[in-house]
């Protein structure tokens, strides 16, 4: 039996991966979390360990034997956290630790979450080999770990480290992430609500919203990659918010016109989209969800969840 480590596996990303090691592969997973936005409520269900500490440090290193590859989604995930330094030292220096803990252990392989966020508003669509050019501390600090991955897997060999960018991802379990969630999960309750769904002038921007099971694919595909590597995880179709609009009006059985409004923010990517020739290339990643189906599965799954 297989023996897995998931960090931040209370949240969004890391309970969906969670659950599917368990359920898909028979693995035994342990989930180390503080729980500072992930959820228990994320692991109804889940049969594995739990270990409660903070990536940060060292005081869970002894409570976890040794496993077979680690999936490190733990980190601030909520883009408009302005504080640089609490930024780098949770999502950096806590990488850093998760790698110190892989090697005192001998775990050959940790696949950690990156980002879209490292390419700002570059050039699309987005390649893993364009520079870096992210526009918050977030951004710059998922570019950052890919750095500190790429020079950890030279100085050991042995090691296979994958770095997934994950563009918009969207799904089930992200309910308890609030104001972050995605605008799938925040339009489909105002819609719910009766709303008018609520999107900036004129919905045309674009984003490559990726259903989060595509995001598990990667993940899982991750385990047979044969070398370390960064790549992108879209949907390799992506849309506008008129678009999300439509699908979710279809899914709901609803006909609401949007509301648009001024977007308030200087600085707004127009345009995330993702591409996808090295994570076919490199981890056989195959998404199978575009917006309108993702919509609708994730809808189906929101109608008969009571939180
Ligand atoms: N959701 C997206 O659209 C998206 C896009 C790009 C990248 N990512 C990355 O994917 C990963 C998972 O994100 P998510 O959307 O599931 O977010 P999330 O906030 O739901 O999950 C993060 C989890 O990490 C835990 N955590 C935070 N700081 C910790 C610490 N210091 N020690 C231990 N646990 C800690 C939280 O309690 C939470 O359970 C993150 O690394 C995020 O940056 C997400």
């Amino acid at each position: 039996m297989k023996k897995y480590l998931v960090t931040g596996g209370a949240g969004f990303v890391g309970s969906n991966i969670a659950h599917t090691l368990e359920v898909e592969h028979k693995a035994k997973v342990t989930v180390l979390d503080n729980f500072s936005t992930g959820n228990y409520k994320n692991l109804l269900g889940f049969t594995g360990d739990i270990v409660t500490g903070d990536i940060q440090d060292r005081g869970w290193f002894g409570k976890i034997g040794k496993v077979d590859a680690i999936f490190h989604e733990a980190a601030i995930t909520d883009t408009t956290v302005m504080d640089q330094r609490r930024m780098m030292e949770v999502n950096v220096d806590g990488f850093r630790s998760v790698l110190q803990f892989a090697l005192e252990t001998g775990v050959k392989r940790v696949i950690y979450a990156s980002s879209a966020a490292v390419y700002g508003n570059g050039a699309t669509p987005m390649r893993e080999q364009q520079a870096p050019a992210p526009e918050n501390i977030y951004g710059f600090s998922k570019a950052i770990m890919d750095n500190t991955a790429r020079e950890f897997a030279a100085e050991y060999k042995d090691m296979t480290l994958v770095g997934l960018r994950y563009f918009n991802v969207y799904g089930p379990r992200e309910y308890y992430k609030g104001n972050p969630a995605s605008m799938m999960f925040h339009l489909y309750n105002q819609m719910k609500a009766g709303k008018r769904p609520r999107i900036f002038k004129f919905g045309e921007q674009v984003r490559d919203f990726v259903y989060v099971k595509d995001i598990v694919r990667g993940n899982l595909n991750a385990l047979d990659a044969k070398k370390t590597c960064v790549c992108n995880l879209g949907s390799g179709h992506p849309g506008n918010f008129n678009e999300v609009v439509e699908a979710l009006n279809k899914a709901m059985k609803l006909d609401l016109a949007p509301e648009y409004f001024d977007n308030p923010y200087s600085f707004y990517q127009n345009r995330t989209q993702a591409d996808l020739r090295q994570a076919k290339a490199l981890l056989n990643y195959r998404p199978e969800w575009k917006v309108a189906e993702g919509v609708a599965d994730y809808v189906k799954i929101m109608e008969k969840t009571k939180i």
